[in-house]
């Protein structure tokens, strides 16, 4: 049975791509905070006729990155697809427990070093796909004296410049680990709690389901059609040129170097 960690599967986007990697007969690692939302959607992978199990992970602390992806390589079971789903959206503020502004260090921080740390059981051929957003092209390069610095205002300009990460980091991975296929996913504009309340219930924004926002992530994870190229941005199941910003290699390598150093990994 192939095997996928899926992290944030307990609402949104993620509980759609859990359940459709279920669909696709995987076993799903699901990787988040809280085992009363995520144990239901474990129960669906299943009735979707996949299997799955809980596992501890909260992205805002790199101790719990660490041990969650310790945790998986001793059980030294090959993972065939990662997803790089959990996030926070607008109206969130702080910093996380290592000191960095929490879009940051939940939406990329984290996620690269549970990149980094699940790497000896990552499968020939391994899939990761990163979400991302439209949202990356407000961004433009990233102030890295900031990120250690509170959540301003509402966190637009920060969701935006973790979001450009989001892509960085997969354009980045694809170049340094040619062996994987890496993608980035923008899931369109869809229904889910990250989006603010009022915002959800006007009508005629044309807002997605989390099915509809899971389908580009579950082709990048699963389809034989897919390009070969790894490291590209893909939505509607299209790969477009993400921002300027966000095709700087320089900065990509940049980024890598950096959170290679804060995340505790060794430095390249
Ligand atoms: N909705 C959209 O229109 C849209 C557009 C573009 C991109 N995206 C991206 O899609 C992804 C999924 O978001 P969504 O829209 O499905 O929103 P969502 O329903 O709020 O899902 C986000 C998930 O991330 C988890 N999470 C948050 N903080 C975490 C932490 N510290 N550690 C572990 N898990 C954490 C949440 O779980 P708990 O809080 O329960 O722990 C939740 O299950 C995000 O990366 C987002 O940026 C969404």
């Amino acid at each position: 049975m192939p095997v996928a960690l899926v992290t944030g599967p307990g609402s949104g986007i993620g509980r759609a791509t859990a359940v459709g990697l279920g669909r696709a007969g995987f076993h799903v690692i699901a990787a988040g905070r809280h085992p009363e939302t995520i144990e239901p959607v474990i129960g669906e992978v299943a009735s979707a006729g996949g299997s799955g199990e809980f596992l501890e992970l909260d992205l805002a602390s790199l101790r719990s990155v660490i041990d969650a992806a310790r945790r998986i390589v001793g059980s030294d079971r090959p993972i065939d697809v990662l997803v790089n789903n959990a996030g926070i959206g607008v109206n969130r503020r702080g910093l996380t427990d290592d000191g960095f502004e929490v879009h940051f260090g939940i939406n990329h921080l984290g996620h690269h070093a549970l990149t980094r740390d699940l790497e000896p059981v990552l499968s020939a051929g391994a899939r990761v796909v990163s979400l991302t957003s439209a949202m990356h092209q407000r961004a433009r390069g990233i102030d890295f004296e900031r990120l250690r610095r509170p959540t301003t205002l509402i966190g637009l300009a920060e969701y935006a410049t973790s979001k450009l990460a989001n892509v960085l980091f997969i354009r980045e991975l694809a170049r340094r680990r040619p062996a994987l296929s890496a993608y980035a996913v923008h899931p369109g504009l869809v229904r889910t709690r990250l989006i603010p309340g009022p915002m959800r219930v006007i009508p005629g924004t044309g807002m997605l389901s989390p099915e509809q926002g899971a389908d580009t992530v579950l082709w990048c994870a699963l389809s034989d059609e897919v390009a070969s190229e790894s490291g590209q941005y893909y939505q509607e199941r299209t790969s477009l040129l993400p921002s300027p910003s966000a095709q700087d290699d320089d900065l990509a390598r940049e980024l890598w170097v950096r959170s290679e150093m804060w995340s505790g990994g060794a430095e390249e």
